[in-house]
């Protein structure tokens, strides 16, 4: 029986990849801080563990997937728990935006280390990271967001090069705006928005094929692409017009 750990799925994007890979047969782990959520998002299921955990905490994460690992392989692990910044601000909350990075970037990180260190014992195994279009510019007013997702695209970038040869796939995941408990906070317009189950079906479908960079939707993809290389005075002048309702803030 193949194996897959999810960091984040005790909720959104991490709890219906979950169930996507029940369905598909596989032995799976979620973690997450708040039990609760578990039970809401997911439950207990066959198959299913959860593990409580920060993400933060680089002991308990490598502890978590060494443990789920013991006798078993460790196929697939996806490093998906992440957090937003909160409401849009050009003055930033900084204790929240430490956060952000030590979630986000830091939280991959300690994710990919056991993942690693497993996979390249057992001679396989695939790493997936949960960035976002997000990580392709500087959002005005989630800068710490922005840069801890531009952090982990190029993090995947380096691995999927460089873990090639110990038969390590690195796959980096992009969406655009997906309904989750994390987006039901937002009060700004969310184009193109994803139920979070349609979300998890194109991103194990991508997966299954070991697509080494999936971004989508499409539309959204090609917008905050064109942003990225746009020449920077044009990007600027265009995420200065009052789009963000926040640009008025002193
Ligand atoms: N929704 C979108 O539009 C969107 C778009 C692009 C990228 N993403 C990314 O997709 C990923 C999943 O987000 P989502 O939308 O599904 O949000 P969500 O429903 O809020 O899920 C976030 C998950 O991350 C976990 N998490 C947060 N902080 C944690 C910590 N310190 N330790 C352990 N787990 C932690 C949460 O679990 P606990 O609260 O139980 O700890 C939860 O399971 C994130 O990386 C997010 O940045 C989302």
């Amino acid at each position: 029986m193949k194996s897959v750990f999810i960091t984040g799925g005790t909720s959104g994007i991490g709890a219906e990849i979950a169930k996507v890979y029940l369905q598909d047969g596989y032995r799976v782990a979620v973690c997450g801080r708040d039990k609760e959520k578990f039970d809401k998002y997911l439950g207990e299921r066959e198959n299913l563990e959860f593990i409580q955990l920060d993400i933060k905490n680089r002991e308990q994460t490598i502890k978590a997937i060494s443990d789920f690992s013991v006798g078993h392989s460790l196929d697939i692990v996806y490093a998906n728990a992440g957090r937003s910044v909160g409401p849009k601000k050009i003055i930033p909350d900084f204790s929240n935006y430490h956060d952000v990075i030590d979630i986000n970037l830091t939280g991959v990180l300690n994710t990919i280390e056991p993942a690693f260190n497993i996979m390249r014992k057992q001679g396989y195994g695939h790493i997936v990271a949960v960035s976002s279009v997000a990580g392709f510019i500087g959002l005005p007013g989630s800068s710490a967001y922005s840069a801890s997702k531009a952090g982990v695209i190029k993090m995947c970038e380096t691995f999927a090069i460089d873990w090639k040869k110990f038969n390590i796939d690195v796959s980096c995941v992009c969406p655009g705006f997906i309904k989750t408990p994390l987006t039901d906070k937002n009060d700004h317009s969310m184009p193109f928005i994803m139920p979070a189950e349609e979300a998890a079906i194109r991103i194990k479908k991508a997966m299954d094929k070991k697509k080494v960079f999936y971004a989508f939707p499409k539309r959204m993809f090609l917008i905050t692409r064109l942003l990225e290389i746009m020449p920077r005075f044009l990007y600027r002048k265009i995420l200065s017009i009052k789009i963000f309702n926040y640009s008025k803030e002193k």
